[in-house]
């Protein structure tokens, strides 16, 4: 397999806060990575990196080969509040990282009506986004940026304002697209539920300072459905994930008593 994304001892510090500390990583091509940990331990920091967003100030990130020192558009990101227009229609908004691109109208309009077919909103392309649901407003969202092809999916938390059973569809909604345009994810999320379901991969990050102390395979059936929460290996690692996570927690507590 070949490697994507490569983070080679990547440090990020803000003031006295060290939000990344030297991280070695790579994400192969197809791969869908789940992060998890405990609030403030540089998920979204990470993520930011990769985007091209974040000046790094040690080590350094190559993104399909290259050494990474700006946004790239082949990178879509989805947000864990959609970031609609309200003033644009759901087409509209599904076309916006079109227009951006300076694709030719009649293109935008063809794309951006498949997109919204993808994720089932064909129905509501002439809706403005006040008038849906929040999973139908994650929706669109997705639907943008998808209408660019990405080769790279940076989720941070993109349900985490859902209900759970909302959650857990459009979970496997967007993993059937990102299978489907074969692009590499790296997806943030509370829910160790969700990584277990949806990932093959995930990492565990601890608090100050911000590394990954668990890199691990999700070794499930390929077909993903929730029937495979049943399965052993699904509540192992959930387990192993959670005791980590909760020493994490607990650790967090302490340190926030100690300074009280
Ligand atoms: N722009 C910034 N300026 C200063 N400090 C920052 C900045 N961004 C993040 N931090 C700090 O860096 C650390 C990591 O933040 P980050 O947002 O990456 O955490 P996170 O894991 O995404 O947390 P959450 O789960 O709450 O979203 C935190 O201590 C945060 O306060
Ligand atoms: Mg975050």
């Amino acid at each position: 397999m070949g490697v994507l994304v490569e983070l080679q001892d990547v440090g990020q510090v803000y003031g006295e806060v060290v939000a990344l500390d030297n991280t070695t990583t790579r994400f192969e091509p197809g791969s869908f990575t789940t992060i998890v940990g405990p609030s403030g331990c540089g998920k979204s920091t990470l993520l930011d990196i990769v985007a091209g967003l974040n000046r790094i100030n040690d080590g350094r990130v190559l993104v399909d080969g290259q050494l990474l020192s700006a946004p790239r558009r082949e990178t879509g990101i989805i947000f864990q509040e959609a970031a609609l227009l309200p003033w644009r229609t759901v087409l509209e908004n599904a076309a916006f990282a079109l227009e951006a691109r300076k694709v030719p109208e009649a293109e935008r309009q063809a794309v951006a009506a498949d997109v919204l077919r993808r994720v089932g909103l064909s129905e509501f392309g002439g809706h403005y986004p006040h008038q849906l649901s929040g999973g139908m407003r994650q929706r669109t969202a997705i639907a943008r940026v998808l209408s660019t092809a990405p080769d790279l999916v940076l989720a941070d938390e993109p349900f985490g304002a859902l209900d759970e059973q909302t959650r857990v569809v459009l979970g496997f909604e967007l993993l059937k697209m990102v299978r489907h345009v074969k692009a590499t994810v790296i997806f943030v999320t509370h829910s160790i539920q969700e990584a277990v379901l949806l990932s093959d991969r995930i990492l565990v990050m601890s608090a100050r300072p911000g590394r990954i102390i668990l890199d691990a395979p999700v070794d499930l059936p390929a077909e993903r459905d929730p029937s495979v929460l049943g399965l052993k290996e699904a509540a192992r690692l959930t387990e192993q994930v959670w005791g980590l996570l909760r020493t994490e927690a607990e650790d967090a507590l302490a340190r926030q008593g100690a300074a009280l």
